[in-house]
């Protein structure tokens, strides 16, 4: 892996399987550091395409190695509207598929934000004042859009935006229609954490793999700070990594 500085960011370049190994290590050392402590760690956890290599990792180091998640207390950043937890493309079910299945997490430490409510604002609420409770976020996992969202904090979210339900952009609808048969099969809606809930993390990494993130990797990078692009908000966090493999580092 090497580093690599981009504008004012320092950037970790590398293989794949070298990046998620890096990822685990900061895992790994956060969920010791707290168990010695007698503490839970808390995790800010993405689902998509982008951590599930990352995930194969935590779940090795599970099965062969021993680390435990006994500790864990995790948020996840957002969840689809109406898709209630038994639907398989729910991020609910998607978590356990991916990772929480296959380590020892207890449920009652797991969150997701709740995909069906009959008061949005006031789920919302609740779900900011439950990381809160936890302590805040030591460790935030994120993804990027191709139009440069975090969590589904599309273009025009604001710095302070906080835990809401949110409509999705048709580029992000476009994204998951393969996932879900068609664009008219993707829900229109959807609860995600805000912006100023992500900057509130202790530390933040940002993960993208694969050609088509390069050119918004590098406008979250090194382009103007703003709403245009919501993951460029991190450029101002003062724990923040990037993580890419040579196609989204363009190199
Ligand atoms: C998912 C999430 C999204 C994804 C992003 C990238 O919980 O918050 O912001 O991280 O859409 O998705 P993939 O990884 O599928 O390219």
């Amino acid at each position: 892996m090497k580093k690599v500085q981009i504008g004012s960011q320092e950037v970790q370049v590398g293989e794949v399987d070298e990046l998620c190994r890096v990822l685990a290590d900061e895992v790994e050392s956060l969920l010791v550091a707290r168990a010695e402590q007698g503490k839970c760690a808390v995790l800010g956890l993405a689902t998509g395409s982008t951590p599930l290599p990352f995930y194969d990792e935590l779940i090795r180091r599970h099965r062969e190695e021993g680390l435990s998640f006994a500790n864990v207390i995790s948020f996840n950043l957002d969840e689809y509207e109406g898709l209630g937890r038994d639907h398989e493309r729910s991020y609910w079910c998607e978590m356990w598929r991916n990772l929480f299945d296959h380590v020892d997490v207890k449920q009652e430490n797991v969150s997701v934000p709740p995909s069906v409510s009959d008061d949005p604002d006031r789920a919302a609420a609740k779900y900011e004042a439950a990381i809160q409770a936890a302590g805040g976020i030591d460790w935030q996992l994120l993804g990027i859009g191709g139009e440069g969202h975090i969590g589904f904090n599309e273009k025009g979210s604001s710095l302070n935006s906080r835990t809401r339900r949110v409509t999705l952009a048709r580029k992000t609808i476009i994204d998951a229609a393969p996932s879900f048969g068609g664009e008219e099969n993707v829900p229109t809606h959807a609860i995600t954490m805000g912006v100023a809930s992500i900057l509130e993390a202790e530390r933040v990494v940002l993960m993208a793999r694969g050609a088509s993130k390069k050119e918004i990797v590098h406008r979250a990078i090194c382009g103007e700070v703003g709403p245009e692009v919501p993951a460029s908000f991190l450029q101002n966090h003062i724990n923040v990594g990037w993580f890419l493999d040579g196609d989204a580092a363009g190199s």
